[in-house]
């Protein structure tokens, strides 16, 4: 299933069906998998009682009602991180539609024509939970899907005394998944962390590199210009198994006929036979000079051709390969 070799780009549910309900629940992830998911994303953060717990943030207050359940449990920051709450206090959060502060100060949902972000429907679901629902639907469905890890700050959690790569391997020997190499990728920004899973921690799954802009300040001594060039990706192939580039990596723009602009990273990747896997698509915050999902899409696979999509519309995303392999006419 992860081979690049003739096969179609891989639908990468990201964060689930997170285009359609609030990213990151179980109700998400169910949605991706009846979409037609090949992966599902889980992003990795611990609870204070070294719980991998589904989540994007190491922070809770954008996607969760923390603030007004447990007022006073901020730090000096202001901000509520989940490696302070303990299991049982995360499981009284409930999850609503990503939002941030606006201008006025009032917290807006971020995608505004998504999921209302009111709702109180859900709740916070740890990677051993997902992974018994991913595979309750793969037996009641008769299908596959994979696993997506990403293993969001690992830096972070080790200067809290917590290690949440070590966390997430228990819970992949737990349930089976460290012997399935074809359904489970694990994925980091941060190119120590990747190098220590292959090396020290004798990891067989395949990995991918992450890849940022420098100017996110990602909590990473990675160079991310460099790791972009021809010897920083010698040198990801030397432990990882494809990149996760940013989409404004390999689509740069429009030039002045209005012609797509795409870079060399994906040449550059295959020729070193890593995978290229891009985030994120989304239908409701295209690219400048993008005008629809199938314009993105045919750039990104008719033009760059990438291995793999991290997507918010894994239907949308699943119905443009299906037309794109049966083009119009050809079908019954
Ligand atoms: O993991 C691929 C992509 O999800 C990285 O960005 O911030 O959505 O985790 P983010
Ligand atoms: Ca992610």
């Amino acid at each position: 299933m992860v081979s690049r070799t003739g096969s179609q780009p891989l639908v990468i549910a990201h964060r689930g069906a997170s285009g359609y309900l609030p990213e990151h629940t179980l109700a998400a992830k169910a949605v991706a998998h009846v979409m037609g998911a090949d992966f599902i994303e889980q992003d990795v953060v611990l609870s204070a009682d070294g719980v991998p717990l589904v989540l994007h943030d190491i922070h809770l207050e954008q996607t969760t009602d923390v603030a007004q359940r447990f007022p006073g449990r901020a730090r000096a920051d202001g901000r509520f991180y989940a490696i302070d709450f303990s299991l049982e206090e995360i499981r009284q959060l409930r999850v609503h539609e990503r939002s941030a502060a606006g201008e006025s100060g009032t917290q807006e949902a971020v995608f505004p024509e998504r999921f209302p972000v009111q709702s109180a429907l859900f709740g916070v679901p740890t990677l051993a939970e997902e992974i018994e629902l991913l595979n309750g639907l793969d037996r009641s469905r008769g299908c596959s899907t994979g696993l997506y890890i990403e293993l969001k700050s690992p830096n972070w959690h080790l200067r809290e005394g917590a290690d949440s790569a070590v966390a997430v391997l228990d819970v992949l020997r737990e349930t089976g998944y460290d012997q399935r190499r074809d359904q489970v990728f694990l994925q980091c920004f941060d190119d120590a962390t990747l190098r220590r899973l292959r090396g020290e921690l004798r990891v067989a799954l395949p990995l991918i590199q992450l890849l940022a802009d420098n100017s996110w300040g990602e909590d990473t001594a990675a160079d991310f210009d460099q790791l972009r060039s021809p010897g920083g990706l010698d040198e990801i192939a030397r432990y990882a198994d494809g990149i996760g580039p940013w989409i404004m990596q390999i689509y740069l723009g429009r030039d002045a006929a209005g012609q797509a602009r795409i870079s060399d990273l994906v040449r550059l990747a295959h020729e070193r036979s890593l995978l290229v896997h891009p985030y994120t698509l989304r239908r409701d915050a295209l690219p400048p000079g993008i005008a629809s999902f199938d314009e993105l899409l045919d750039i990104l696979v008719g033009q760059a051709a990438v291995d793999g999509l991290f997507t918010d519309f894994p239907d949308l995303t699943r119905d443009y390969l299906c037309r794109r392999a049966a083009p119009r006419g050809t079908r019954s």
